[in-house]
This record gives structure tokens, C-alpha cells and sequence, in this order.
């Protein structure tokens, strides 16, 4: 079962959507293994989008991400890194369809609320930057939509 990593960015925190956001993925019916509040520390962001290190937004994306507190998740799921990315929507919000997050609750770009792992590779490093392994709760998750 394939894993991912979402953080609800503090806009969506300080705006009170954690509990629609993470609806979005209980409907789907994806498993929630994780989760937590975290203040994303200046070392812990830059290791979050290392990617982009060097990107003219690097420094205003660590501002961003460190502004507030997150809401960090590990969810589970078959396909679930494609299936929540286009649950999550466009990063310009512009071109977010409606139906997604962001194109139902987002405005503003860079403002998109939610962050979610783009590959396999990705979600197993940033799940090792916010969670350590015995934070991951197993348990049986008896009606799953993929069963
Ligand atoms: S790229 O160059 O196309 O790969 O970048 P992009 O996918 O558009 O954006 C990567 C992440 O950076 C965020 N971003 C910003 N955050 C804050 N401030 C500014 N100015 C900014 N510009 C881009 C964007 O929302 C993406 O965040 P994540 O968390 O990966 O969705």
C-alpha cells in the first residue's frame, strides 16, 4: 500500500480548514496513519523543498511554510500520491478546478493550503523530515473503497 505525505499549510490552519481538508481524504477513502501540529523550524523547510533550493520563490516559500503551524499527515492508499494530488488540485490556484481544495477553498497563489508529495521518492523523504517511525499508527482499516 502505497504511503503519502499532506501538510495543511498555515493558511489553511489560521483559516480552520484542517477537519474539511482531511474530509476530503476520509471520503476518498484513504487510511490516516499520522498526524500533528508542527512549527516547521528554518533548517526543517529547507529540507522539506530542497528541490527548489536556488528558485527565485525559495526564500518567501521557507517564510511561508514557517509562518505558522502546519498540520503534518501520513495517509495510505492504493495510488494514493496521484490520486491525492488531483484530490489537492493546481498549485496556481487559478487553475485549480472546482471539486479540488484548492479550487474550491484557495484565492490567492502562493496561498494553496495543502501540500502533497509529487513521487514515491519525495513522500518517503518528507515523511522522514516530520515523523519519526513509531509515530505511524498500524491498524486495520475494515472498509476501505479500494476493497
Ligand atoms: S516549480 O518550479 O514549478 O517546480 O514550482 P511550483 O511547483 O510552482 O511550486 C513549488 C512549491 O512552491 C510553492 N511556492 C511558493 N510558496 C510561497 N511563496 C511563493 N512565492 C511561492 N511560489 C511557489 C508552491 O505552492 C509549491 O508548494 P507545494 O507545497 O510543493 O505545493
Amino acid at each position: 500500500m502505497e504511503r503519502t505525505f499532506l501538510m495543511v499549510k498555515p493558511d489553511g490552519v489560521q483559516r480552520g480548514l484542517i477537519g474539511r481538508i482531511m474530509s476530503r481524504f476520509e471520503d476518498k477513502g484513504f487510511k490516516l496513519v499520522a498526524g500533528k501540529f508542527v512549527q516547521v523550524t528554518v533548517e526543517q523547510a529547507k529540507r522539506h523543498y530542497a528541490e527548489h533550493d536556488g528558485k527565485p520563490f525559495f526564500d518567501d516559500l521557507v517564510s511561508f511554510i514557517t509562518s505558522g503551524p502546519v498540520f503534518a499527515m501520513v495517509w495510505e492508499g492504493e495510488d494514493i500520491i496521484t490520486l491525492s494530488r488531483m484530490l489537492i488540485g493546481k498549485t496556481n490556484v487559478k487553475e485549480a478546478l472546482p471539486g479540488t481544495i484548492r479550487g474550491d477553498f484557495a484565492a490567492i497563489t502562493p496561498h494553496n493550503l495543502i501540500h502533497g508529495s509529487d513521487s514515491p521518492e519525495s513522500a518517503a523523504r518528507e515523511l522522514r523530515n516530520f515523523f519519526e517511525e513509531d509515530e505511524l499508527v498500524a491498524y486495520d482499516k475494515t472498509i476501505a473503497v479500494w476493497t
